[in-house]
């Protein structure tokens, strides 16, 4: 039996299997708004067997999106276009997730292929998207270049941290199944987290405590909105790549807080705070990150989520069969593929009989092997 497709309980939720789809934001949407594009995109993962299904960084305040396409959840209106698409995915065995997002500082973008630079008056003139004022916890551009975001009073702290139980409530009553907080890759949970980005002297940064105080803040208030059977993961970056960064220590400690503030799971990324310095030491290979969550899941003992350069079916196998994480999360390659999981299981001979396929598929497919077999076309 491969341990890949073994199930994983987390509170009242179990996945059928250790494979997520990576959160993959499409900047597809008009006003935050989920459409037809949200439930092809999301539900043939679903139908391609993977356990878990995360909807890309969804914007818990309209000003913390990251560009004009992003996904939202800031008001109530925006639920039920969501509704079907969590149901799609339930229905076809899979657990539907959303990851709840702020960009602070990195908001007011372009789309990738628009250049991934802040909008500026030209978008106003080629697509009529304006460009809006970012927030942060300390008034530091991302990048040179880029504008100079807001410095969050008090009250738009607590006001943000109430904007994500708010998101997180609509998307428990969307039928969401789990929720993923996005506090990786520079966004604004991140920004609090590092002293590259945060040089704040109030309770809300200069010691490390102090900058883990938001991350905890959040994680407390969606806990205290959402059922208890529901599990609670956070996606840090757990360095910074980065002299004067976040490093594995700290990530360490930040998971074991979170623990404590009832988050179930961390899902461990790096990188992406920007800053002027270029990114060091990072040696880009086959789970380049997964050292970080075997780490912080042997270290703070919470499960962890492994993700990043992930492809071949033996080798996710063995990292969940010799315990260095819980679970495997692909993106690139599931765009590539987007039955990956159904053609792992019969690479590690888990699904002989295409059983773990859909039926109105899976019943012609094992035809066909038959017959190929028969006619000794294909052994
Ligand atoms: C199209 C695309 C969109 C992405 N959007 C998000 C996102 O919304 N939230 C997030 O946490 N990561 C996002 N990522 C990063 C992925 O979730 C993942 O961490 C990264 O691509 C590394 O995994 P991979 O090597 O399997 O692609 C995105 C990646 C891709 C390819």
């Amino acid at each position: 039996m491969s341990q890949l497709f073994t199930p994983f309980t987390l509170r009242g939720i179990t996945f059928k299997n250790r494979i997520a789809v990576s959160p993959m934001s499409q900047y597809r949407s008009i006003d935050g708004y989920a459409n037809d594009w949200h439930m092809v995109h999301l539900g043939r993962f679903a139908m391609g067997g993977a356990g878990l299904v995360y909807t890309e960084a969804t914007a818990v305040e309209s000003r913390g999106r990251r560009t004009h396409g992003d996904l939202g959840l800031w008001e109530d209106e925006q639920i039920q276009n969501l509704k079907p698409i969590a149901q799609f995915i339930k229905k076809q065995d899979a657990i539907a997730g959303v990851q709840l997002a702020h960009a602070g500082r990195k908001a007011s973008e372009r789309r990738p292929w628009h250049g991934e630079t802040p909008v500026d008056d030209q978008d106003v003139e080629t697509r009529n998207e304006a460009p809006w004022q970012a927030i942060a916890p300390s008034s530091i551009p991302y990048a040179d270049g880029w504008p100079t975001p807001i410095e969050m009073q008090q009250t738009e702290i607590e006001e943000v941290i109430s904007a994500f139980g708010q998101a997180a409530r609509r998307a428990i009553e969307a039928g969401f199944q789990t929720i993923e907080i996005y506090a990786a890759h520079g966004f604004l949970i991140h920004q609090f987290l590092s002293p590259i980005a945060n040089t704040r002297t109030d309770q809300w940064g200069g010691s490390e405590s102090n900058r883990l105080r938001f991350a905890t803040a959040v994680a407390n208030e969606i806990r205290n909105t959402i059922p208890e059977e529901i599990p609670l993961s956070f996606r840090l970056s757990a360095t910074d790549w980065l002299d004067g960064g976040i490093e594995a220590e700290q990530t360490i400690e930040t998971s074991r807080a979170l623990k404590q503030a009832g988050v179930d799971m961390i899902d461990c990324s790096t990188g992406g705070i920007g800053g002027t310095e270029r990114p060091k030491r990072m040696e880009i290979k086959q789970g380049f990150q997964i050292p970080f969550a075997a780490q912080v899941r042997e270290k703070a003992s919470i499960p962890t989520m492994g993700v990043g350069f992930l492809w071949d079916a033996s080798y996710c196998e063995e990292l969940i069969a010799n315990g260095s994480i819980d679970m495997v999360a692909l993106a690139r390659e599931l765009l590539d593929d987007p039955n990956w999981a159904l053609h792992a299981a019969s690479a590690l001979d888990d699904n002989e009989n295409f059983e773990r396929w859909p039926e109105e598929s899976g019943w012609w497919l094992m035809k066909r092997d038959r017959l190929l077999e028969k006619l000794g076309i294909r052994s």
